[in-house]
This record gives structure tokens, sequence and C-alpha cells, in this order.
């Protein structure tokens, strides 16, 4: 198949992102597992190998068949990738006296055209701790950095390159300059487009649900929004919306959704109000993974138990998105770590009454607003922040209770409303609130009361992120406005934390 990349996934955080970055050049990429068979590489006109958490000194580590080598096609091999392209073909990796994590400039020793149109000193994204120390026969370094030899690699005859690395990552400065060099190579040509997933998706929906009833949470969130939208398109009124009010919605939030899907008037949608009951299954419960777990099973029990009232109601439709899957752990080759379990993937039970639809499990969040837009829903649903499925509840780090709850939304309600009123460019904005506690002088008088934490940042793809660099005003009249107006709040701090090495919320 012609103007096909395959990415095999040794189980990075940002194998999927590589495939992402492949079609946002307009060429269609695909995530497969390491050990994917070679006849079907064969059918790619370009192969890139991931990164991976593991390293190749260990026991087990994973490997890959020398004979996709010989496949004649080109190859990129990315961290890992790289070190196995260099191992596989004769070299040597070892643990490397320094590991680098973080920005890393590297210098370019030599013209390739994978570096083509780039200055000779580069900002790029590591993470690694072993790295290559023998080149395989065939190999000449492209570019080194001040720890790593071999930051850059190639052996042009065969068109096999090997990036020590993440071109995928947006802090890689010239990362996507770098995949449309080798996409140039491979002569891949431009032929992918968002429309083409539109079309494909809504038929497979048609297909799979035949005559039956599809029941979706509808959160308001971008993702749901998106997810019911699209499955209304492919089988109408025959989806059937939930939103299940779990009581850790934000200030008005239930009633601001519930207008704007009112003033839009396509879908059928029903608000189920389950606040008490998710209180009561919450009560005395403080570990993330488990709240997470319980918030998860609590709302299938609860698409459940309305589905037995609807018509032949088999399906579930979420709005899963790659990076929920990726950081709860599910990846193509099954190999990543598990970050957090989304509640809508990792936060699951086992066995549970439907059948799941997830159209958007491919797609990471900008993809997903894309399409919103082709589908012609509001700016309001298009544009919306990120919010998390579990809500507050793990925006309360620790147990959640009703005091906490009211002070949290009354704060967060403040500290959105002034970066909003800002204009800073932000891509996601919010209150935490810690269970501690904290002295402090008002009015004269000692206090004991919550902290409250603010969380902003800047991001394209939330994978990573930068904490935004909010003006000091701006931070003032936040902290000003939260401590006088929210009794049992005499403390403001801001989260001064990138992703890696945090995640942007708490819990
Ligand atoms: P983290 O905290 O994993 O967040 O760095 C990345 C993005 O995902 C959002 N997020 C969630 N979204 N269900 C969701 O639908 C969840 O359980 C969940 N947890 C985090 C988070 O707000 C950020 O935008």
């Amino acid at each position: 198949m012609k103007n096909l990349v395959y990415v095999l996934d040794f189980g990075s955080q940002y194998s999927h992102l590589i495939t992402r970055r492949i079609r946002e050049l307009g060429v269609y990429a695909e995530l497969v597992p390491h050990n994917f068979p070679l006849k079907k590489l064969q059918q790619a006109q370009a192969i890139i190998l991931s990164g991976g958490p593991q390293n190749l000194s260990e026991r087990g580590a994973l490997r890959v068949s020398k004979a996709i080598f010989k496949l004649g096609r080109p190859i990129l091999g990315i961290c890992y990738g790289q070190q196995l392209t260099a191992f596989e073909l004769g070299g040597e990796v070892r643990a490397g006296k320094t590991s680098e994590y973080g920005p890393m400039e590297i210098k370019i020793t030599k013209a390739s055209p994978i570096f083509q149109g780039l200055r000779p000193k580069q900002m790029t994204w590591m993470s690694h701790g072993d790295q290559i120390t023998v080149l395989p026969a065939g190999f000449v370094t492209l570019a080194q950095s001040a720890n790593c030899r071999y930051a850059a690699i190639a052996d042009e005859n065969y068109k096999i390159y090997g990036l020590q690395f993440h071109p995928e990552v947006t802090n890689t400065e010239n990362g996507q300059k770098i995949l449309a060099n080798f996409i140039k190579i491979s002569g891949a040509q431009k032929t992918w487009q968002l429309k083409d997933f539109l079309e494909k998706t809504t038929a497979d929906i048609k297909k799979k649900v035949k005559k039956d009833t599809v029941v979706c949470g509808l959160s308001g969130g971008v993702d749901s929004s998106v997810t019911a939208t699209l499955v209304h398109k492919a089988i109408g009124q025959r989806l059937h919306c939930i939103l299940v009010n779990h009581g850790f919605g934000r200030l008005n939030e239930i009633e601001e959704i519930v207008e704007t899907f009112r003033k839009y008037g396509k879908l059928n949608l029903r608000v189920i109000d389950a606040a008490l009951e998710f209180q009561d299954a919450l009560r005395g419960v403080t570990d993330p993974e488990q709240k997470r777990k319980i918030i998860g099973g609590l709302f299938i029990r609860i698409f459940e138990r309305e589905a037995k009232k609807i018509k032949n109601a088999k399906w579930l439709a979420q709005g899963t998105l790659y990076t929920d899957a990726i950081t709860s752990g599910v990846s193509v080759g099954g190999t990543a770590a598990v970050i957090k379990s989304h509640h809508n993937v990792g936060g699951l039970p086992k066995k549970f009454g439907f059948k799941l639809i997830e159209p958007l499990r491919e797609l990471y969040k900008d993809e997903v607003r894309q399409i919103g837009r082709l589908l012609g829903l509001p700016k309001s649903i298009t544009e919306r922040q990120p919010f998390p499925g579990p809500g507050l509840a793990v925006r309360i780090i620790g147990e959640i209770t009703e005091e906490k709850l009211d002070l949290l939304r009354a704060a967060d309600a403040i500290v959105r409303e002034e970066i909003s009123k800002s204009r800073e460019s932000v891509q996601q904005y919010f209150a935490v609130l810690p269970s501690i506690h904290a002295v402090g002088v008002q009015g004269d008088a000692r206090t004991y009361g919550y902290p409250i934490i603010i969380r902003a940042i800047t991001t394209t793809d939330y994978m990573t992120a930068h904490w935004a660099k909010l003006p000091h005003e701006l931070l003032e009249r936040i902290s000003v406005r939260i401590t006088n107006k929210v009794r049992g709040i005499n403390r403001v701090v801001y989260d001064i934390t990138s992703k890696p090495p945090g995640t942007v919320e708490w819990e």
C-alpha cells in the first residue's frame, strides 16, 4: 500500500504521537505492535521504531526482527528505536554515564537530508538512560549532544536513520520539520485528511450497530459531545444521550450544558441526578486510583440501569481519546506503563452489559476539535477546555466532602473568570484543593484554612505541557479575590511544574 507509514510500538508514552505527527503531515500512519508481521510491514512506504520504557541491557527487552532492515524501506528509529536499530545491526548499546532528561542542545556535525533546512544547533527533548557506544558498520554520526555522542545516526545508503531525541514532542523545536524530512526521503505522498476519517467512521458505526440502539454518556465536554454528534450522524434518533450529574461539576456546569444542547437541538438528551449515589460511594476514599475506579464503575452501573428502560440498547458510546488510553496503560503492543486510570478506560469495570463504541480512540484532542467543527458543533463546545470525567473529585486531593466541594467551586470560578478575562494564551486552567491546612492571619485573627492551588498550562496535545508564565499582576488579582471572597481559604499557591515530571491534573 502506498503512502502508508507503520510505527512499531515499543511502549513509549509518545508512540501514538508519532503516528499523529505523520498524519499532520498529510500521510496516513498507523501504530502497530512491535512484532507486527513482516509481510504486513512490507505494505508500508516507511517504518518508524518508537521509543520505549525498557533498557536494552535488561533481560527480556523488546527486540525487532533484523529482517525489517532488509525490506528496502526507509526506517527511522527514535530513542529506544534508535538504540535497537544500532544493536540489531551489530552496534553496541550501554547504560550512559549520565542520563539525559528534558531539553538538550544537539550539534549537527554532518549534513544529511533528515536535517535539511535546519541550523547546526538545535534544541531537542531527550529522555534516556542507555545510549549507543559503538556504531554498526555502514553508519555515520549526524549529531551530538554534550552527553550523547550519537544523538543522530544514519546509514544513508539504506535510508536508515536513528535519533536519540524525540522529534514527535513539541519541545524539540524543529521536530516536525525533521519528521517531514524523513517523509520526503520515503517519497510518501500527502493523501490523508480528517474528512476521510469522518466518512469512514460514520459508515463503520452504521454497519456495527445495525438496528440496535446506542446509549451515550454526554458530559458536555468536547470528546463526548463530538462522539454523540458523530453517532447521531450515523444512526439518528436511535442514539440516547444520558448526562449523569455526579455532583462533582464546576459552578453552574450542568445548567450550562443542558442549555447549550437545548439550543443546538439535535440530540435526544436526559439528565440523571446521581450526586448522592456518588457521594456515598466515595465517602472516606482517598486514593486517586480507587476514586477513579469507583467513579468509572458507578457511571457504567447507572448507564446499565438507564439503558434497561430503552428498547434494544446494546451499545455504549464513549468519547475515549488516544491520550486516555495511553496514560491508562493501554498500548497497541501492551507495553506502556499505567500513569493514571482515566475513568472511561482503566476505570471501567471488568464486566458490563454493553458493547463499546469509541470512535475517537485513535485521535488527539485537537483532531477531535477539528472533527467537531466539521460536524457543525458550536464554538462553546469545540473550543471548551478539557475537564476530567471524574470532575472535581480528582481536583480535591484526598477525601471529598461537601465543604471542600463548595470551597473549590467558588475558588475555581474566580481562577477561570480572571484568566479567561486576561486573554492570556493558556490551554487549560483551574483550581485544585489539597486536603491540608495552613495558618493565616485575616482581619487580625488567626485562621486555619485550606490553601488553593492554581494550575495553568500551555500545551498542544496534553501529552507534554509547560506551566503557563502568567503575569504576576494577574496571579495577585486571583489570590486577593479568592482569599477575600472564599471564606475558609487563606492561602493561594501557583503550580510551576511542567508535564513531565508532573501530570496536568493532581490526581
Ligand atoms: P493528565 O493529568 O493525565 O491530563 O496529564 C491530561 C489531560 O487529560 C485530562 N484528564 C482526563 N480526562 N478523564 C478525562 O476525560 C479523566 O479521567 C482525565 N484525567 C485527566 C486532563 O484534564 C488534561 O487535559
